[in-house]
């Protein structure tokens, strides 16, 4: 279910790329949190647009590896002019950027992309967050607070070492500035909190709460099993996809998703610059992660064969002025 009030973007904000600055940021201080490394990054024209939902393309430093790789903006402080950024060191490039140190330099272009909207002041919200997708979270929570609608923040990991130790302890610290109102946490082996997966928790959490909105970040399979949890108890979903990526910022169209606009049509989106944020009622389950000639199972998103040949959509107006538009509603974003 998704209602009128939630585009991807508010009426007249810019999609991220068309604000993202590129920098070589100093490192202010690098910290291990659990199993990851967080990033405070001193980098102002970044920090002074960034909005949750948003990512950062990082650099390797490496020029055997010339693609960035991209990051969730963890928290940005317009006012400290830093950005965050909690690095997993998956495979060679992210294991040299979680290798940084204070004092050394990230270049980075960000903010990119689509961030969440907020919903509707006085609607309570659950968020939810796997792993490093937990990341922006906390800062979320803080964006959605004072709105008078409860906040319920669900995190999972397989295990404590990758739950966002920090983020955690900062959103269930029950102090009157606390980014949300109640923390939930599940690992699959049950070294902390309760022992299965975030989708475990998700349903009576909505059930007890009544919430209507659910905003989720992390991989693509825990994005869909939240959203088949979040549609069966009536609740909207914006999931903040993590699609691989090449360029970043929207060229090369490594990042497509088969998204339905508003005219019921089907088009591959570029998840870096149409999202990352995208409304889970809009995706193309059925082609995401099937298996096709090109690609193994589980990994990116099949043509659709009804997507063939639909036409370019142009961007509706959006009330309020402004030339933003719901996710799905076009595929001709600027390049
Ligand atoms: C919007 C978004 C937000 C992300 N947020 C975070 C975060 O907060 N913290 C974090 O640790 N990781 C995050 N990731 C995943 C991170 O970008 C990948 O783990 C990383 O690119 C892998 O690079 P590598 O060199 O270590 O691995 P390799 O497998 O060697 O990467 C090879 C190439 O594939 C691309 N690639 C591989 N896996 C991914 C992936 N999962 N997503 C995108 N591109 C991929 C890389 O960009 C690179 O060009 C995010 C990804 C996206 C798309
Ligand atoms: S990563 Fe190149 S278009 Fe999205």
């Amino acid at each position: 279910m998704r209602t009128p009030e939630e585009p991807a973007l508010r009426a007249g904000e810019p999609a991220g790329v068309r604000t993202a600055v590129v920098l070589d940021a100093p490192v202010l201080r690098a910290e291990p949190d659990g199993a990851y490394t967080r990033l405070v990054l001193r980098a102002p024209a970044a920090a002074a647009s960034a909005r949750p939902g948003q990512f950062a393309a990082c650099s390797t430093g490496d020029s055997g590896m010339l693609l960035r790789r991209s990051f969730s903006i963890a928290a940005a402080d317009a006012g400290a002019g830093t950005l965050e950024v909690v690095v997993a060191a998956a495979g060679a490039g992210t294991a040299r950027i979680a290798r940084l140190r204070a004092g050394d330099r990230l270049p980075v272009v960000a903010p990119l992309g689509r961030p969440f909207v907020l919903p509707p002041a006085g609607e309570g919200v659950v968020l939810v967050g796997g792993g490093y997708g937990s990341a922006p979270l906390a800062w979320l929570g803080r964006a959605l607070r004072g709105r008078d609608g409860a906040v319920d923040l669900v995190v999972g990991a397989g295990d404590e070492r990758r739950l966002l130790a920090h983020d955690v302890a900062t959103a269930a610290s029950g102090a009157p500035d606390a980014p949300v109102d109640r923390v939930h946490v599940a690992t699959e082996d049950g070294s902390a909190g309760a022992r299965g997966r975030v989708t475990d928790l998700l349903g009576p959490v909505l059930a007890a709460h009544g919430a209507r909105h659910v905003l989720a970040c992390g991989p693509m399979a825990m994005l869909r099993a939240v959203h088949d949890v979040a549609t069966a108890a009536g609740a909207a979903t914006q999931l903040a996809t993590e699609e691989s990526m090449a360029c970043g910022v929207g060229v090369c169209m490594t990042c497509v998703l088969p998204v339905v606009g508003d005219d019921g049509r089907t088009r591959m989106l570029r998840a870096c610059t149409d999202g990352p944020v995208f409304a889970g009622d809009r995706l193309r389950w059925d082609a995401i992660g099937a298996p096709s000639p090109q690609r193994p199972a589980g990994v990116g998103a099949r043509v659709p064969v009804d997507a063939v040949g639909a036409p370019a959509a142009t961007p509706a107006p959006v009330p309020g002025g402004g030339d933003a538009v719901p996710p799905g509603a076009t595929a001709g974003q600027e390049r």
